[in-house]
């Protein structure tokens, strides 16, 4: 503190008040006393830029300005509290450093993490750290702060990786990785078929181009849920054609040799010849 932060030069006989008050008798016998002659509100006349702010940004500190500040220099001279005198027992109140985070008491909120930070997320988040943990990727060796630099900050994948296709929308990515276990890669039933071609362009183009009614079914209708699924045919058909058939043919694959392109075949026009 200076005095360039004293804004009023009528403060200077502000401050003088004060002091002398402070540093009259009432204080060293009682701080109530004090308190009944100087108000939060005077506070404002030297101290302004810090009353705006806890007023604006101050949250649940707002009301405690004199609970904190009990007393003042040169009659007091330890007047900044410890945190500790009102914050206790939880695993966040053991934290070292509350000010590197919480850079300002009077706006307790507007948090900061300027260094490699990932045990004090911890004390509140433990299911993002379990996931990281329980499925090894890359991500799993960066620290919480190296994606969420300031809190509850969320970024965009596509600051850090490109989709895999000019034709994927940069947003789609939640639909099948989630940041915490990317490499687990599992999805609903609204991804578009287009995403997956991004990859698997030649079962795209064969699936579009073929005239076979699974033309108009979505990738992941058959292959559900989890990447790598492949599906058995008698889940959406059961088990059709006349039975005889089944004496000769074990397998759908017989005769509809390919799922992406049923009719591509000789057996598949086969109209189960003798
Ligand atoms: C008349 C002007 C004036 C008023 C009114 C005033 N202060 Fe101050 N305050 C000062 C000055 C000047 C300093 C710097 C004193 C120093 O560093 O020795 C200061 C320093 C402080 C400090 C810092 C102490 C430290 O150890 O760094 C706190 C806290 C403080 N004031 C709180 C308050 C509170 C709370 C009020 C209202 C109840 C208040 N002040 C009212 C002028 C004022
Ligand atoms: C929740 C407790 C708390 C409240 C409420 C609070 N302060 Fe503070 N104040 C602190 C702490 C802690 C520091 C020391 C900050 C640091 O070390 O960076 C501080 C520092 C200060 C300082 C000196 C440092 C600076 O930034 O200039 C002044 C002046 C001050 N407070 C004034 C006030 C005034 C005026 C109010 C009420 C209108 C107020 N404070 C309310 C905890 C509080
Ligand atoms: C004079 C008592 C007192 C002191 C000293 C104090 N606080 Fe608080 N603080 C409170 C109270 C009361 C609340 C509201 C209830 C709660 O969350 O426990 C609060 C709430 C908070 C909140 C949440 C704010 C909100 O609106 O939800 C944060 C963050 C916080 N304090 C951080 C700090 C830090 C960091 C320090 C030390 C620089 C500190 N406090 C010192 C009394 C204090
Ligand atoms: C690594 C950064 C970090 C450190 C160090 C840290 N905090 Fe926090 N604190 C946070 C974050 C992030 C939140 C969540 C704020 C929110 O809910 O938006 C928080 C929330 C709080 C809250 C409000 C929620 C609650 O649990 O009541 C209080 C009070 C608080 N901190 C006090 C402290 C105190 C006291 C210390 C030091 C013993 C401390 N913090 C150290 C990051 C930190
Ligand atoms: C004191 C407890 C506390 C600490 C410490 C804490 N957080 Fe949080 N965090 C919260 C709370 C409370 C929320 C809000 C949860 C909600 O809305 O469901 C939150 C939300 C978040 C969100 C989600 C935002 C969203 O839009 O869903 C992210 C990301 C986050 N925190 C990251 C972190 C990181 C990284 C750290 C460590 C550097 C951290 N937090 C430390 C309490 C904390
Ligand atoms: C702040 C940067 C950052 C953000 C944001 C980010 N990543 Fe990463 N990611 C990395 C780094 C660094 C690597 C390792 C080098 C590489 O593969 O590019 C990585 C690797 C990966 C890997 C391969 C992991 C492995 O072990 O091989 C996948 C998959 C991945 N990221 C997906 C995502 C997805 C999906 C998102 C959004 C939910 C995302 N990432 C957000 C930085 C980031
Ligand atoms: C590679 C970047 C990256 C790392 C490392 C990372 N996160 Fe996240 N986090 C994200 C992204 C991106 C989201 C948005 C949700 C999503 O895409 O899955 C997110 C979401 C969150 C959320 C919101 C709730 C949720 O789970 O969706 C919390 C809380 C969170 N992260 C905390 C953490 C914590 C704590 C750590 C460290 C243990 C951490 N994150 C590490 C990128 C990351
Ligand atoms: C349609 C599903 C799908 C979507 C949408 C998707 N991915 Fe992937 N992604 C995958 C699959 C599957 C793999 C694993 C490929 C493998 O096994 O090699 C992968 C792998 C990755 C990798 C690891 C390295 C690499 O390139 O192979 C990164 C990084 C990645 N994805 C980032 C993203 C980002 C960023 C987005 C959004 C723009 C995104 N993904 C959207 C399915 C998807
Ligand atoms: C990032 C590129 C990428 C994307 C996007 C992608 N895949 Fe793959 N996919 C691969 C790679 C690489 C393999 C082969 C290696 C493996 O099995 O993981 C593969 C293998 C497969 C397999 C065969 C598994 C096996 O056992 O033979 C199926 C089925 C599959 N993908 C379906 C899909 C579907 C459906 C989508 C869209 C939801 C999709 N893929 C999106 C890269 C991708
Ligand atoms: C996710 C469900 C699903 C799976 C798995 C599936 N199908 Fe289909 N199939 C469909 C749907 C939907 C149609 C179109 C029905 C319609 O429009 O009448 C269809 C149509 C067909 C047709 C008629 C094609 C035409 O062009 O007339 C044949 C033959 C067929 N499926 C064979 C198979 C075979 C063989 C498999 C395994 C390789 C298989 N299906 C797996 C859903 C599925
Ligand atoms: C009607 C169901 C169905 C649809 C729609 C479907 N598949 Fe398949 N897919 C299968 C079946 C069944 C297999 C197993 C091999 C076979 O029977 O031909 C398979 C095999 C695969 C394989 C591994 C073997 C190969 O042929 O490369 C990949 C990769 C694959 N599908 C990707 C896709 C993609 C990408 C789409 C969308 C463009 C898609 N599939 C649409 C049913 C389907
Ligand atoms: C002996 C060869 C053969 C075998 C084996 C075979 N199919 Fe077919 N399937 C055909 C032929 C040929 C048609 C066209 C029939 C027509 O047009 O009358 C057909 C038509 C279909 C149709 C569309 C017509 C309808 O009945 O709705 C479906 C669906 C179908 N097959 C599913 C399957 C499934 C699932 C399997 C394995 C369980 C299977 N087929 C095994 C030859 C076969």
């Amino acid at each position: 503190m200076n005095l360039q932060n004293i804004s009023n030069p009528l403060s200077i006989c502000g401050l003088m008040l004060v002091l002398l008050s402070l540093s009259g008798p009432a204080m060293a016998q009682d701080g109530a006393a004090v308190q009944a002659r100087v108000r939060a509100e005077d506070c404002t006349k030297c101290h302004e830029a810090i009353v705006l702010t806890l007023q604006l940004r101050g949250k649940a500190h707002q009301p405690l300005c004199m609970e904190c500040h009990q007393g003042h220099p040169p009659a007091d001279m330890e007047v900044v509290p410890s945190c500790g005198r009102c914050h206790r027992d939880e695993a966040h109140f053991g934290l070292p450093g509350c000010i590197s985070c919480h850079t300002d008491p009077h706006q307790p909120l507007e948090i900061s993490f300027t260094r490699d930070l990932t045990a004090p997320c911890l004390t509140c988040h433990t299911l993002q750290d379990e996931q990281l943990r329980a499925n090894p990727s890359v991500h799993s060796r960066l620290a919480c702060s190296a994606c969420h630099t300031y809190h509850r900050q969320i970024q965009p994948c596509q600051n850090c990786h490109r989709p895999h296709s000019d034709t994927m929308d940069a947003g789609s990515c939640s639909g099948c990785h989630q940041a915490h276990m990317p490499l687990v890669v599992s999805y609903g039933e609204n991804v578009v078929s287009e995403d997956c071609g991004s990859c698997h362009q030649a079962v795209y183009q064969t699936l579009a181009a073929t005239w076979s009614k699974h033309r108009t079914v979505p990738c992941v209708r058959c292959h559900a849920g989890r990447h790598g699924m492949i599906p058995d045919c008698r889940d959406c058909h059961g088990v059709p054609h006349p039975p005889e058939i089944w004496e000769k043919f074990k397998e759908c694959r017989d005769c509809h040799a390919a799922a992406h392109d049923l009719w591509a075949t000789e057996a598949s026009k086969n109209k189960f010849a003798k």
